[in-house]
C-alpha cells in the first residue's frame, strides 16, 4: 500500500491511474476506523480497480468547544485494518498540507447545512464540504463512499456534487450496527460501559417511530412526541438536540407523512454527541 501525505504527489498518482482508464474509489475518513468504515471499503473494493482511503482529522469541521483534540486517533491500528481490505493508496495529509499558511477558501451548501445538526454545530458542514471538495479535486475519484449514519452529510455532499457539476458517483452504504442496534461510530469509544448500554435507546426510539408510521400514523408531530417521550425515559441522556421527521432530499420538516421520510435523532450522553437515523 502506498502511503502519501503530499497533495501534489497524490494528485499526480491519481491522474496517472485515471489516464490508464482505471476506476478509482475513495473512502474519505477521519480515522479511528471501525466496521462501518470497513464496510464502505469492501463495497468500494468490489466496484473499483483502485481503492484509496483518506485519513484526515479535519480541524475546520470542529467547533471551538468540540472534541478535535480528544478525537480518537490510531494510525497504526488503522493501517493494519486497511491493509487487510486491501486498500491500494492511503492519503494521510497533515493539517498544513490541506490548509497551508494563508488558506482562505471555503465551500458551503446553503440552507441544508443549517438544518438538523447544522443548528447545533454551526460551521460544521461548511468544514465538511470544504475538505471533501479538496479531496475530490486532489483525487478525482470515479466513486466516493459515505455511510448512511451521517445522512445529512451525505445529502449535503450529494447537493455539492450536483451544484458544482462534479463528475463523481456518490455511493451511500447502510449503517453498520452493534447487536443492540447502536450505530457504529468512532465517538462510541468515549462512552463508559453504562453510557454505552444507555445509547441503545437511540435505535430503539427510531424503531418505535418506524413502527408507528408502518402501523398507519401520519401525523409527524404525534410520532415525534412519542419518540421524544421514549428518549426522555433514559436518565443518562443529558440533552436531546433533536428528534426530527424530515424530507429525505431537502431535509425540511414534514407535517403529514405521505411518502418516504427520514427519522433522525441527535442526543448527548455525558459529553458525547451521538446521531442516528433511519428512512421509513
Ligand atoms: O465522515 C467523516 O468522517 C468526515 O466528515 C469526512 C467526510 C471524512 C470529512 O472530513
Amino acid at each position: 500500500m502506498d502511503i502519501i501525505s503530499s497533495p501534489i504527489e497524490m494528485q499526480n498518482l491519481c491522474r496517472g491511474i485515471i489516464m490508464q482508464g482505471r476506476s478509482l474509489g475513495l473512502v474519505p475518513t477521519m480515522g479511528a476506523l471501525h466496521k462501518g468504515h470497513l464496510s464502505l471499503m469492501q463495497k468500494a473494493r468490489q466496484q473499483n480497480d483502485v481503492l484509496t482511503v483518506s485519513i484526515f482529522v479535519n480541524p475546520v469541521q470542529f467547533g471551538p468547544h468540540e472534541d478535535l483534540e480528544q478525537y480518537p486517533r490510531d494510525m497504526a491500528g488503522d493501517i493494519e485494518k486497511i491493509e487487510a481490505v486491501p486498500v491500494d493508496i492511503l492519503f494521510n495529509p497533515g493539517v498544513k498540507d490541506i490548509y497551508p499558511e494563508g488558506y482562505s477558501t471555503y465551500v458551503e451548501v446553503e440552507r441544508m447545512s443549517n438544518a438538523l445538526c447544522g443548528m447545533y454545530r454551526p460551521g460544521h458542514f461548511k468544514g465538511v464540504t470544504t475538505v471533501v471538495t479538496k479531496l475530490f479535486n486532489i483525487i478525482r475519484p470515479t466513486r466516493a463512499y459515505f455511510g448512511q449514519k451521517d445522512y445529512q452529510q451525505s445529502a449535503i455532499i450529494r447537493k455539492l456534487v450536483k451544484d458544482l457539476n462534479m463528475d463523481i458517483d456518490l455511493v451511500v452504504c447502510p449503517t453498520i450496527r452493534e447487536p443492540d442496534g447502536l450505530a457504529m461510530s468512532s465517538r462510541n469509544s468515549y462512552l463508559s460501559p453504562k453510557q454505552r448500554d444507555a445509547a441503545a435507546v437511540i435505535y430503539a426510539t427510531l424503531t418505535l417511530g418506524k413502527n408507528l408510521i408502518t402501523e398507519g400514523h401520519r401525523d409527524a408531530k404525534a410520532v415525534q412526541e412519542a419518540m421524544l417521550e421514549n428518549l426522555k425515559k433514559e436518565p443518562l441522556i443529558e440533552d436531546i438536540d433533536y428528534v426530527a421527521i424530515v424530507d429525505t432530499e431537502t431535509l425540511s420538516p414534514i407535517e403529514h407523512i405521505s411518502e418516504q421520510v427520514l427519522l433522525a435523532i441527535a442526543i448527548r450522553i455525558g459529553k458525547t454527541r451521538l446521531i442516528d437515523n433511519i428512512i421509513v
